[in-house]
């Protein structure tokens, strides 16, 4: 094998289009997915790879120092692309503990573990943490996030994901660790946890449940299809320089009440629904505590770099997207099980 891989949290959405990615492009690499398997993980978004040559899971908690250590003493690594993260904004809200301890001290492990496995030579080597651009805060109606703008977290996901990336910058400024950080914004398609927004509402669509706008639902995201994510962590793993930032976006901002009607009029179309059926599900409800405004990112630093730009148009991207969900429903029956429900009536039936 010519390199070998760590990649962390790569049962869960994200992770799981760049474990497919890297295990299909590079058969030469071995790349060995560590995944706690939370709530959020979930190894059945890898079934089509699992029996792949180049490819092992670990189940690991990055909050546990000797775990970790034990992993980097087990492998080799040559690279480290770091996902492992608590990520829902709700839920960080309603208990901000584990944000810290995984987000936080999860990250503060695996870079002590690299710089101690790396040590004597850190010539090749890459340790690529994936943040987000929650960091930076929420823009009013004009402007746009660069790399230089200042950290504002303000929610405990941001916090924590802030805290973070703080400290992986922190140990290339002081033990000169290879790090690369990229933040990025909103991803959409297959696989995502149906507690974020287009997943919820596609289920909720599908089931006749009502649609949770939270306050009049005038919050603005930027949206990037999560295999155009995946390519850009590729691009920036093997070329990202040390010591750097990037931002990665879609140009694609909505606000979420137009996104959502454009969700509705696409399930009614493919649900073979009477057009506004499914609008007819929207409930406004009791704002997000602290609910960011608009986010929205300047991506003309990782533009920059030969072959890399946003492949998927919206309209196309979220269709598919939507077709996946339909044709998985019992991947969907599988998340929905355990802990969900309880989830679903403290945060919707209870507020
Ligand atoms: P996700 O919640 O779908 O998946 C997180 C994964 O991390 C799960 O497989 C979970 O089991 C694992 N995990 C959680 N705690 C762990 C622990 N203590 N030890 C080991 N594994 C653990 O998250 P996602 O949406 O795929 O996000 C992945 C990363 O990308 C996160 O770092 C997130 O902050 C960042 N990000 C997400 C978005 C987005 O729109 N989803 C945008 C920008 C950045
Ligand atoms: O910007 C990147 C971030 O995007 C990532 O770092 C996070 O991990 C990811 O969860 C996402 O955060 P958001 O808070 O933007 O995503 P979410 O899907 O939770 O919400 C999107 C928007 O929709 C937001 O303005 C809140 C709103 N919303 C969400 C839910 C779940 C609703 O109106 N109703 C809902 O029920």
């Amino acid at each position: 094998m010519k390199k070998t891989v760590l990649i962390t949290g790569g049962a869960g959405f994200i992770g799981s289009h760049v474990v497919r990615h890297f295990v299909n492009k590079y058969p030469s690499y071995r790349v060995v997915n560590a995944d706690k398997l939370t709530y959020a993980g979930n190894l059945q978004n890898l079934a089509d790879i699992e029996n792949a040559g180049n490819y092992v899971f670990e189940k690991a908690d990055i909050v546990d120092e000797k775990v970790v250590d034990a992993l980097f003493e087990k492998y080799s690594f040559d690279g480290v692309i770091h996902l492992a993260a608590e990520s829902h904004v709700d839920r960080s809200i309603a208990s901000p503990n584990e944000f810290v301890f995984t987000n936080v001290i999860g990250t503060v492990n695996l870079l002590n573990a690299a710089r101690k496995a790396w040590k004597d030579n850190m010539d090749d080597k890459m340790f690529y943490h994936i943040s987000t651009d929650e960091v930076y805060g929420s823009l009013g109606s004009k402007g746009l996030f660069t790399e230089d703008t200042p950290y504002d977290p303000r929610s405990p996901y941001s916090a924590s994901k802030a805290g973070s990336d703080h400290f992986v910058r922190a140990y290339h400024n002081t033990y000169g660790l290879p790090v690369v950080v990229s933040n990025c914004s909103n991803n959409y398609g297959p696989n995502q946890f149906p507690e974020k927004l287009l997943p919820l509402f596609i289920n909720n669509i599908l089931t006749g449940k009502e649609l949770p706008v939270y306050g009049k639902g005038e919050n603005i995201r930027d949206w990037l299809y999560v295999e155009d994510h995946a390519k850009a962590i590729d691009l920036l793993f093997h070329s990202g320089r040390h010591g750097e930032t990037y931002n990665i976006g879609g140009h694609n901002e909505w606000k979420n009440i137009d996104l959502i009607y454009l969700l509705c009029e696409l399930m009614d179309e493919k649900l073979g629904r009477e057009k506004g059926e499914s609008a007819k599900l929207i409930t406004y409800v009791k704002d997000r505590a602290g609910h960011d405004k608009r986010y929205a990112i300047d991506a003309s630093k990782i533009q920059d770099y030969p072959g890399w730009t946003p492949e998927h148009n919206f309209r196309e991207g979220l269709s598919k997207t939507i077709d996946w969900y339909l044709e998985n429903t019992e991947w969907m029956q599988n998340v929905l099980s355990g802990d969900y429900e309880k989830y679903y009536e403290q945060q919707y039936l209870e507020r």
